[in-house]
């Protein structure tokens, strides 16, 4: 039997940093609002940085955090909603400034579940003998599909990117993973135009944005979150007692204080780092377990679940032994 595992992981996000009193320059709200609404403080914004800048920045060191080098990686699965191109992938931009061989390299989008989506992949791909190593990215320039008049969502996110080599193991390291989708029928989160907004007319909202229903998202957000972790669980024949960390979707601190609450898992348990940048979407997931990671929160031998929701509605989750 043949087993995968993390073997190695890195981030990456733009210096610019917008605060929350920035923000209350631009729209009416103020940092009392959005701290306590959602626990933001800060996110990082991209000025002159495409998804493909970040996501190399982050590929680097998660390269260089793992035991193998570039010419050893068989496959690239780059999770974005925002492409610097319809086509070619990021993925594809990725293996030119990498300079990897000939191997295949292509992005999926499942939204803020998307990273989860392409671990599924790449554990599979692996476990199926065909593949060895993969590079996996979540990469976002989110801020490009702001809406900087619209404070219901505007204040919400930032850009990033998190990468992961997956790699072949004797012993097992990811144990577990689920993804799914349930129809989101009424739209509730939608973006229409795939185009990356012109920052010049972004300002005066002329292009196609992100359109919310902040409640109802928050709803399906803390219905499966909780049910994606019991499941893990359940199905592994684990107590909640076993896990050393979760490491949630970063969308909403409330999302992540309802999960810890309704599975019974304490906040100390529950890696947030929201209140530094915002909901950065699929690069949300490996960016906090890089973090979680090279803050020595989660160490070699320790059980981690991670679990994410986004548009569609996506949601998946994993359970994995670092
Ligand atoms: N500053 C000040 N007031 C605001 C702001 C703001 N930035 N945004 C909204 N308000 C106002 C609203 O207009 C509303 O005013 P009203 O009562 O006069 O109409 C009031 O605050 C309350 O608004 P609610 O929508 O009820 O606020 P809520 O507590 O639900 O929080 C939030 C809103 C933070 C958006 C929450 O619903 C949430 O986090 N939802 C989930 C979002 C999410 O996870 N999205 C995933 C996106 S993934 C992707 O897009 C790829």
């Amino acid at each position: 039997m043949r087993y995968t595992k993390i073997n190695g992981t890195g981030h990456a996000v733009p210096p610019k940093v917008l605060t929350n009193d920035d923000l209350a320059k631009i729209v009416e709200t103020n940092d009392e609002w959005i701290s306590s609404r959602t626990g933001i403080k800060r996110r990082h914004i991209s000025v002159t940085e495409t998804t493909t800048d970040l996501a190399e920045q982050a590929s680097l060191k998660a390269l260089e955090a793992s035991s193998v080098t570039i010419d050893d990686i068989d496959m690239v699965i780059v999770a974005t909603v925002t492409p610097d191109h319809a086509f070619p992938g990021v993925s594809n931009l990725l293996q030119q400034r990498l300079n990897l061989k000939e191997i295949p390299t292509f992005d999926i989008n499942a939204a803020c579940s998307g990273f989860v989506y392409a671990l599924n992949l790449a554990d599979k791909l692996i476990k199926s003998e065909a593949y060895d190593h993969i590079l996996i990215v979540g990469a976002e320039t989110l801020t490009r599909l702001t809406d900087w008049s619209d404070r219901n969502t505007c204040v919400l996110f930032g850009d990033g990117a998190g990468a992961m080599v997956i790699s072949k193991s004797e012993k097992p390291g990811i144990k577990d993973i689920i993804v799914g989708s349930r129809s989101d029928t009424e739209g509730h989160l939608i973006c229409d135009s795939p185009d990356l907004k012109d920052p010049s007319v972004n300002k005066i909202s002329q292009q196609d944005h992100i359109h919310m229903n902040g409640r109802e998202v928050f709803k399906f957000a803390t219905r499966v979150m909780p049910s994606t972790i019991n499941q893990l669980l359940e199905r592994n024949q684990l107590d909640k007692e076993d896990i050393d960390y979760v490491i949630a979707h970063q969308a909403n601190k409330r999302i992540i204080e309802k999960a810890s609450k309704d599975v019974d898992i304490p906040m100390d348990k529950m890696y947030v780092n929201i209140q530094n940048y915002g909901n950065t979407s699929a690069a949300s997931v490996p960016i906090a377990i890089d973090e979680a990671i090279r803050k020595g929160h989660i160490k070699p031998g320790d059980t981690f679940v991670t679990v994410a929701f986004g548009g569609g509605f996506t949601y998946g989750g994993a359970l994995i032994n670092l």
